[in-house]
C-alpha cells in the first residue's frame, strides 16, 4: 500500500515537472517572438485605470480644472495623450478663475487658463514626467507621485505627464524607437509651444520611463548647439533589457528568466532574441560624455529602493558606476570604484545611503533608499527634495523665492 502511495506520488510529481519544465519551455519559446517582448517589456494593455476617465482628472483626486487633459500633435505618429498639472497653490492663488473655466479635456490647450499660467510666468519649472511600463498617466503611485514633484514650490512647478503611444489613449504600439519618438515631441511642445527653456525644465522618469529619459537627454545633448536641461530623477533605473529580464519578477513573485540567469550561456543566446534592448548604460555614459566635451552643466539623481522587488537596486549602483566612468577619460573598473564608494558613501541609518560625483560640469548623484519599494517610493518626500536640489543648484535665485 504504502509502497503505491509512493510510487502515484513520485509519478505525479514526475507529470507536476514535466508539465512545468513544458510550460517554461513554452514561455521562453514565446519569449523569442517580438510580439510577447513588447508586452512583456511594456505591458501597456494593463491598464489598471479602467473604472476612471481619464478625462475626468478630479475622478483621480485633482482639484476641479487643476489637470488638464489634452493632446500633443504630431506629423509622424498619432496624438499623444497629456495632462498638464497645476501646483497647488498656485492654483489657489487663481481658483475663482479655474472654477469658471471648462474642466475636462481641452481641444486647444492654448485657450485654458491653467495654459496661460505655465507660458507667461517666466519664472515657472515645468517637470516633465516619463513614467514606467503598464497603466496610464492616472494608475497607482503616479498621482501622489505629481504631487510630490511639486510640493518644495507649489507657486512654480507644474508637471506635464502623457502616455506613449499604445498605452492608455495614445494610439499605435509601443517599440523602442517609438517611445524615445514620443517623449522627444512632448519635450519639444514644451520648448516650443508652452516656450518653457530647457534651463528651466527638469525631467523625471521611473522604471522604464528611465531608459526613456536617458535616451531624450542624450538625444538633445548631441544636437548642435547642445540642448541639455536644469536635470534629470531616475528612479528605479536598470541597465539594458537582457539584463532586466533577467533578474525581473513579475509582481515580484514570477520571474520570467531568473532561472536562466543561472546559465549564462543559455541567456546570452536567449539574449540575441532580445529586439529591443534599451541600453541605458551606454545611453547614461553617451549623455555625461557629451556634456563634459561640450562643458555643458548637467545634474543627474539616481534614487532606487533596497526593497524594490520588481528592479532590484543593484541595477541602480552598475547605472551608476557606468555615469562616473564616463567621466573619466581612462574610466574606473567596477573593483576600483567599489573601494571609492566604501569611503565616499554618507550612510544615513534608516534612510540608506548617498553618494555624489562631481566634476567641473556635474553632479552625479546617488541616492540608495532601506524602503520605498518600486512604485511607493515615488509618493515620498525625497522626491520632492531630489526635484527642489536640482532647481535650486541650476538656480540659485529659485530656492529662496
Ligand atoms: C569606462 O570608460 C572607459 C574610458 O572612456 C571606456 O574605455 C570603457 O569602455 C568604459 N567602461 C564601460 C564598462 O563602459
Amino acid at each position: 500500500m504504502m509502497g503505491n502511495v509512493a510510487y502515484l506520488t513520485l509519478k505525479h510529481a514526475s507529470t507536476l515537472a514535466a508539465v512545468f519544465v513544458g510550460l517554461y519551455a513554452g514561455l521562453l519559446g514565446l519569449f523569442t517572438t517580438s510580439f510577447f517582448q513588447a508586452h512583456v517589456v511594456y505591458l501597456h494593455k494593463i491598464q489598471m485605470t479602467w473604472f476612471n476617465d481619464l478625462d475626468v482628472p478630479e475622478s483621480f483626486g485633482f482639484l476641479r480644472s487643476q489637470t488638464t487633459p489634452f493632446a500633443i500633435k504630431s506629423s509622424a505618429g498619432g496624438p499623444l495623450y497629456a495632462w498638464h498639472i497645476l501646483p497647488v497653490e498656485l492654483y489657489r492663488q487663481h481658483e475663482a478663475v479655474l472654477l469658471a473655466e471648462p474642466s475636462g479635456f481641452a481641444s486647444d490647450i492654448t485657450s485654458r487658463f491653467a495654459f496661460k499660467l505655465l507660458c507667461d510666468d517666466p519664472d515657472v519649472r515645468l517637470v516633465i514626467h516619463m513614467h514606467g511600463a503598464a497603466g496610464t498617466v492616472g494608475s497607482g503611485y503616479r498621482v501622489p507621485n505629481y504631487r510630490a514633484l511639486s510640493a518644495g514650490q507649489p507657486m512654480k512647478i507644474h508637471v506635464l505627464t502623457f502616455d506613449y503611444r499604445g498605452f492608455g489613449r495614445s494610439p499605435g504600439t509601443p517599440s523602442e524607437r517609438g517611445l524615445c519618438l514620443d517623449a522627444i515631441l512632448v519635450v519639444e511642445w514644451a520648448m516650443h509651444v508652452a516656450g518653457v527653456p530647457p534651463s528651466r525644465i527638469l525631467i523625471f522618469s521611473q522604471s522604464l520611463g528611465t531608459a526613456v529619459n536617458l535616451a531624450v537627454s542624450e538625444h538633445f545633448a548631441l544636437q548642435s548647439p547642445p540642448i541639455v536641461f536644469a536635470g534629470g530623477i531616475l528612479v528605479a533605473s536598470f541597465l539594458d533589457v537582457p539584463t532586466l529580464v533577467a533578474t525581473y519578477r513579475v509582481a515580484g513573485t514570477i520571474p520570467i528568466r531568473s532561472p536562466l540567469a543561472r546559465f549564462p550561456l543559455l541567456f546570452n543566446y536567449l539574449s540575441t532574441f532580445i529586439k529591443e534592448k534599451w541600453l541605458s548604460k551606454d545611453r547614461i555614459a553617451g549623455y555625461i560624455r557629451a556634456n563634459e566635451a561640450n562643458k555643458e552643466k548637467y545634474q543627474l539623481t539616481l534614487i532606487h529602493a533596497e526593497d524594490d522587488y520588481d528592479i532590484p537596486s543593484h541595477h541602480t549602483e552598475v547605472v551608476y558606476w557606468h555615469a562616473v566612468n564616463a567621466t573619466m577619460p581612462r574610466g574606473i573598473t567596477y573593483e576600483e570604484f567599489h573601494e571609492v564608494r566604501q569611503h565616499s558613501r554618507n550612510d544615513l541609518g534608516a534612510a540608506g545611503s548617498v553618494m555624489e560625483w562631481r566634476t567641473k560640469n556635474g553632479l552625479i548623484r546617488e541616492e540608495l533608499l532601506k524602503t520605498g519599494l518600486h512604485d511607493v517610493i515615488m509618493g515620498n518626500p525625497v522626491i520632492t527634495l531630489a526635484v527642489m536640489r536640482i532647481l535650486a543648484a541650476a538656480d540659485p535665485a529659485f530656492a529662496i523665492q
